[in-house]
């Protein structure tokens, strides 16, 4: 029958051009859907004689099956094409550079923070901590600064406004009033310590920000002190210089450096001194350990007997030592900055190259066990 290969013919012909799957669809809907034009001839049969039926069943039949198979064959060829051109505009290059990270650094004075505190603590010391707003006993009087005495000023205060009790609080002018902190606890453990025959030694190290009006290329008025404090018997000042010699060393990454006391004033210990550091200052950066001058590093000394009984400890029985880093300044020795005004002036330029990665761990490379 030309009229069923005509059919044939036309619906292969759509099906071969059709340029998507809704095309398809709808070809198969129109030739094979409930009231398509296959499925209407296949209708027809149920009106036939026998021998039509017997006739036109087979090639009906085989009309339709055959479209059928062009849609199904059509149908997948395009998911295939359509799956393709997917996979080629989503492919990920592999060859392209990352989108850059943003990455943040560690500060200078907090990374110099950890490389101390990594050597002190491998000394047997254990951190304490403060308030930064003081009252004036801990921070003055309890420390032997005399009242009214000008020793209160030579730290120049920042002194808050009075409280509703008339006290003047101040912005703490060094960490030296965590000594008292610490040794008040001491006093207050020691009996207890004592019946249990246990009587720990002081051994602390105080990292904290401290504050002074003071503004120049070595002094900002916000700055990081680390304060030493060890009480014990018998404790003498030999103590001290072997703490500070080796901590020196093992900070600046040198062998042992020479150091000198040089007699000094604080009116909480006694005596008092600097250690200075023999360096070479003819270059540009300050060397440590070798060369012709000295550089002061650090105020310390043996803890006044006045403290110790400020703090409710008998001189007698317990003796100690103190010192007092500037955290920021041992930074700018260690790392060459050349004013230490910049560590924070917050410039994200300065920072980008003074910081440290955040996952550098403390330089350890001078015996650190
Ligand atoms: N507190 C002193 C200062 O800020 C430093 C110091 C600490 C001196 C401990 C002696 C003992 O200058």
């Amino acid at each position: 029958m030309t009229d069923l290969s005509q059919l044939e013919a036309d619906l292969s012909g759509r099906i071969a051009t059709a340029p998507d799957l809704a095309t398809v669809e709808a070809i198969r809907v129109e030739a094979l859907g409930k009231s398509g034009s296959i499925s209407e001839l296949l209708k027809t049969l149920g009106r036939m004689s026998p021998d039509e039926r017997r006739e036109q069943g087979p090639k009906i039949n085989g009309v339709r099956d055959a479209v059928a198979a062009a849609i199904a064959a059509k149908k997948a060829q395009l998911e295939t094409a359509e799956l393709d051109a997917k996979l080629a505009s989503e492919r990920v290059d592999l060859s392209l550079p990352p989108p850059p990270e943003r990455k943040g650094r560690v500060h200078p004075t907090m990374q110099v923070l950890d490389e101390m505190i990594a050597v002190f603590a491998d000394m047997g010391f254990s951190l304490a901590e403060g308030p930064d707003i003081e009252d004036d006993f801990h921070n003055f009087t309890a420390l032997n600064f005399p009242p009214k005495h000008p020793a209160r000023e030579m730290h120049d205060t920042f002194w808050l406004p009075e409280d509703e009790r008339g006290e003047r609080k101040v912005l703490r002018t060094h960490t030296s009033p965590v000594q008292v902190r610490v040794m008040q606890r001491l006093n207050e453990k020691l009996p207890a310590w004592i019946a249990n025959g246990q009587e720990p030694p002081i051994r602390v190290i105080v990292p904290g920000r401290t504050y002074r009006s003071d503004s120049d290329a070595t002094h900002t008025p916000m700055f990081h002190q680390m304060e030493g404090l060890v009480i014990d018997r018998n404790i003498h000042m030999g103590h001290l210089k072997w703490t500070l010699d080796t901590f020196i060393s093992r900070y600046f990454e040198t062998p042992m450096v020479e150091t000198r006391f040089r007699p000094h004033h604080f009116p909480f210990t006694e005596p008092s001194a600097e250690l200075d550091v023999r360096c070479d200052r003819s270059g540009a950066d300050v060397k440590i350990g070798q060369g012709s001058d000295w550089m002061e590093v650090v105020g310390c000394g043996m803890v006044h007997p006045n403290v110790l009984k400020n703090c409710g400890l008998d001189p007698d029985q317990w003796q100690g030592f103190a010192f007092g880093f500037g955290i920021d300044r041992l930074g700018t020795l260690k790392y060459g900055m050349p004013d230490l005004r910049d560590m924070f002036a917050s410039d994200v330029r300065w920072l980008e190259h003074y910081g440290f990665s955040a996952f550098q761990a403390p330089n350890t490379a001078t015996g650190l066990s």
